[in-house]
């Protein structure tokens, strides 16, 4: 099969790399860059629309990132009945309804693996196990940013800042890490998780987020003297016929696999009424991971893998007053206090009124 690469960044170079090393019966057929690339043995362009028509891929893969063009490319390339291979969280929740609309009316297949968890498997696994069983929960580490930087701190004693700009330097973080430390892009992950576990549709705004950008040294020293590790989560669960989801920062005790993922990791589980727990562990970002899960599902694609991760895109609402769990919360200039069960919807409104400089973390149970 012929592939069409748009972009040519972290991504798109690993993805580049590991095709031409391992052909596997895919081959790189035209590649859409903002500058001349030396040395590609294929059409080279910074337009779309040549690719589109005169390149003959069968499968466009997205790595360029961001709302647009990326999406308004997307769409042309689903209408023009080709396959679509995407890293790029933003855009498949931005516009989850459309883009798998699209994918059904073309007969064609869209396939996003890449974009939650880096190289790990963990959307079509989640999905894998929906096909077959009721997922009760969902829940992990879901961004490397602000792993290794909570990590970082805990281990190392490094400050934030020198973390965050590690982080960067390695490549792990977004254009704009903010949407790494203050949870957006976990949020978007999650979003996507939650989708594919229920066969629903759920807003990013309706998934209340309280990031990592708060945190300071000395909420280390307390977790660390109550032998706690924190970690950035995305959770989301079935509760009576509704769904809770949120993003927050959760403290594990030192036998949870999660207070044992370092540096760039990923952790997520689900959990199934038959299939009890699963966790899924391994990178989180970095070129060559996400690469290897763009290829995996290109190869799923070529072998004649389903369009979508799920038939089903009821729209549903996040409703998070059933889901109840104590906190450590920490206003500005305050001892923190751990709080007896408050639900998630209460801890969120609590902690996001305007001038709440200070941290909260679920405590894990
Ligand atoms: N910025 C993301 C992260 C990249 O740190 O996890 C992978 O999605």
């Amino acid at each position: 099969m012929n592939i069409a690469l748009l972009g040519f960044g972290t991504v798109g170079r690993g993805f580049y790399e590991l095709l031409t090393e391992r052909p596997l019966s895919l081959n790189i057929c035209a590649v859409l860059a903002r500058r001349p690339l030396e040395g590609l043995n294929c059409m080279v362009t910074s337009d779309f629309y040549k690719i589109l028509n005169e390149a003959d891929a069968d499968i466009i893969v997205e790595a360029m990132g961001g709302l647009e063009p990326a999406h308004e490319y997307i769409c042309a390339a689903l209408r023009a009945k080709k396959h679509v291979v995407t890293a790029n969280k933003q855009l498949m929740c931005a516009y989850y309804d459309e883009l798998t609309a699209l994918t059904r009316e073309n007969g064609v297949s869209l396939r996003c693996t890449a974009a939650a968890g880096g190289g790990i498997p963990w959307l079509s696994s989640l999905a894998r196990a929906a096909s077959v069983d009721a997922i009760i929960s969902v829940s992990g580490i879901m961004n490397g940013t602000s792993n290794y930087i909570l990590d970082a701190m805990s281990r190392r004693s490094m400050d934030y800042a020198a973390a965050l700009s590690d982080a960067q330097r390695l490549g792990y973080a977004e254009a704009d890490p903010t949407a790494d430390v203050c949870g957006l892009d976990t949020r978007r992950k999650l979003v996507l998780s939650t989708n594919i576990a229920y066969g629903v549709s759920i807003s990013e705004s309706d998934v209340p987020c309280f990031g990592i950008a708060n945190i300071t040294a000395e909420d280390m020293r307390f977790f660390e003297g109550n032998g706690l590790a924190c970690r950035l989560i995305g959770h989301a669960e079935r509760h009576f016929g509704t769904i809770s989801a949120a993003v927050e920062p959760m403290l594990f005790g030192a036998d949870a696999g999660e207070a044992r993922v370092y540096e760039c990791g990923n952790m997520m589980s689900l959990c199934a009424a038959h299939m009890g727990r699963q966790s899924f562990l391994g990178a989180g970002a970095g070129a060559y991971p996400t690469g290897s899960n763009v290829l995996a599902d290109c190869r799923a694609i070529a072998e004649g893998c389903s369009a979508f991760y799920t038939d089903s895109f009821t729209r549903a609402q996040v409703d998070n007053s059933r889901a109840y769990q104590r906190y450590y919360i920490r206003k500005q200039g305050c001892a923190p206090v751990i709080t007896a069960p408050l639900s998630v919807e209460q801890a969120h409104v609590m902690c996001r009124v305007e001038g709440f400089n200070g941290f909260m973390a679920a405590i894990a149970e």
